[in-house]
């Protein structure tokens, strides 16, 4: 055969692949408002920057007929492209070849380009559309996941790990992204479950719809298994280009420095906190009012309000934000949200992003709710995350910083590098109120006039405890600044922590109250 024969046949081999599961199937990805796994792909990398690997992989079943069936490169689409003309790997399961469910083949297609992403030390992106194990491959599917958990698990903390979900993601296969660092979702399309509608309704006899049970809102807004929640799959591409323009390429590099930006001038850092202590205000304001552009990326928007966490940039670095939000909750510490604050600092730790964080807590969340939640193994993760965390640690306490907040939050005694605070600061064990009836509750009691004692007392724990200057006389603050300093501050800060490096004992690793 002549080498322009078998050219044309490479060319129809590629073209028959590239048909994916065929015409129809592909009509009803389109029309579930579903991109095909190499257009999504497309769009997301750079112009003309993919290139694919193992089109021509087969799967080797034989079992329920598999011998007859021809499963395009077996349902997954594997290759290595750039994003923001840097290198990345990347998966997308093609939903129209069986489902998108995975055997053998494809889990090997899938964990190649894993090994290559942790080889050459560049991001894995893996969009998830799929019915799960291949049902006729039997263990041969649960071993293919199993090899790909693991490998997420050796990736972690060393190259950036991305997961997609745009379409099921059913059962087992929802490990991988759990085990990846974010999880991007599409309202309506996305679906994960570890049990399905069917499997429900035969165990416990309830129909659920699949929305119910594991949709796009469910894990932005319940379960917080979703870091970015989008309304179509284009929002959801530029999402993650977004992202990956805020975070480094390996755990060896820095974050790409851009160009410093002033904050956009409606931020008004100084008109933000009421006088008042016990009204609310949106600290995403106050982060907006510091950071360049104004332009924060929240992440977890919808889950755990009561903290939040994303990236900013400062001087054109990328920074860490960890902050309290006194508009949800007055801001406390609980279950999910120290779940959220302290993933998140481990995140920032690992990939070299330095960590600010604005403080006005009343502490902890009392109740039988959250006691029996396990509040304390969960609250016990944001300390154990800020003592680890070894990148430059800034603090900057708004108002209140009561109690085990106050500690948890960053202290200088959990090794914050620079701790300010401005003059609305309180810093005690517990709010006035909570402590003038507390420690003076005998001579309340006894008082002619307990209401005018009362309100004596709590004003002379004000007095004495709801300041900063207590703090500041022990050096537990560097110190207290006005509003308005505060930008230039924390960019100092950065600036002068470039080259920070410290290392505690030798272990091969701690135990974290996972
Ligand atoms: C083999 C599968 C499949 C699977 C779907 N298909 N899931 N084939 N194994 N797991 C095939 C279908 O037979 C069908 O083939 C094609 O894919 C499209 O599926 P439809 O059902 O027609 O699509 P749709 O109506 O959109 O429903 C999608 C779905 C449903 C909700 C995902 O297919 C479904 O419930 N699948 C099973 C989900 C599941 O329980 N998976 C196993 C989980 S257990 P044809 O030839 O008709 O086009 C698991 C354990 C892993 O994953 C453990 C690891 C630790």
């Amino acid at each position: 055969m002549s080498l322009k024969r078998k050219i044309r046949e490479l060319q129809k081999r590629r073209q028959k692949v590239l048909e994916g599961g065929g015409e129809k199937a592909v009509e009803k990805q389109i029309a579930m408002g579903k991109l095909t796994a190499r257009e999504r792909i497309i769009s997301l990398l750079d112009k003309n920057s993919f290139s694919e690997y193992d089109l021509f992989v087969e799967h080797e079943a034989r079992d329920f007929d598999m011998d007859k069936k021809i499963l395009h490169g077996d349902g997954v689409v594997i290759g290595t492209g750039t994003i923001h003309n840097k290198p990345v790997a990347i998966f997308a399961q093609d939903f129209t070849v069986a489902g998108g469910s995975l055997g053998l083949m494809h889990s090997r297609k899938i964990t190649k380009i894993m090994d290559y992403a942790l080889r050459m030390r560049m991001p894995l992106i893996g969009i998830n559309d799929s019915g799960g194990a291949r049902i006729q491959e039997g263990v041969n599917s649960l071993a293919g996941y199993g090899e790909i958990f693991f490998r997420n698990t050796l990736s972690s903390g060393v190259i950036p790990q991305i997961s997609v979900i745009m379409g099921p993601c059913a059962g087992g296969a929802v490990y991988s992204p759990a085990l990846t660092d974010f999880v991007f979702v599409v309202d309506k399309i996305s679906k994960m479950f570890i049990t399905g509608p069917e499997v429900i309704k035969t165990v416990l006899g309830e129909e659920i719809s699949m929305e119910d049970l594991g949709g796009a809102r469910v894990h932005s807004e319940i379960t917080g298994n979703a870091h970015f929640f989008a309304y179509s799959e284009a929002e959801s591409i530029n999402q993650i280009k977004k992202l990956l323009s805020f975070i480094p390429w390996n755990n060896t590099e820095k974050p790409e420095k851009i160009k410093k930006k002033e904050p956009k001038k409606e931020f008004k850092i100084d008109q933000i906190v009421p006088d008042d202590p016990t009204l609310p205000y949106d600290v995403r304001t106050v982060i907006k009012a510091i950071v360049d552009d104004s332009d924060f990326f929240e992440i977890q928007e919808g889950w755990a309000a009561n903290m939040v966490i994303g990236f900013g940039r400062l001087g054109g670095k990328t920074i860490g934000f960890v902050c309290n939000q006194p508009l949800v909750l007055a801001g406390v510490l609980d279950v999910d949200s120290s779940d959220k604050a302290a993933r998140f600092i481990r995140y920032c730790d690992a990939f070299n992003i330095p960590i600010v964080t604005l403080v006005d807590l009343p502490g902890y969340m009392p109740g039988i709710d959250q006691e029996h939640a396990g509040v304390i193994r969960h609250g016990a993760k944001v300390l154990y995350a800020y003592s680890e965390a070894t990148v430059p640690k800034i603090t900057l306490i708004i108002r209140k910083a009561y109690g085990g907040g106050y500690i948890a939050m960053s202290s200088r005694h959990l090794r914050a590098d620079f701790v300010f605070a401005w003059p609305g600061a309180e810093i005690a064990v517990m709010g006035p109120e909570g402590a003038a009836n507390i420690i003076f509750r005998k001579e309340i009691k006894e008082a002619d006039d307990p209401d005018k004692v009362r309100k004596q007392k709590i004003k002379e724990f004000k007095d004495k405890f709801a300041n900063p200057y207590v703090a500041a006389a022990k050096g537990y603050i560097d110190a207290v600044i006005e509003p308005l300093e505060t930008r230039s501050l924390i960019l100092h800060a950065i600036n002068i922590s470039d080259n920070k490096g410290i290392s505690g004992p030798k272990k091969k690793h701690g135990i974290p109250p996972f």
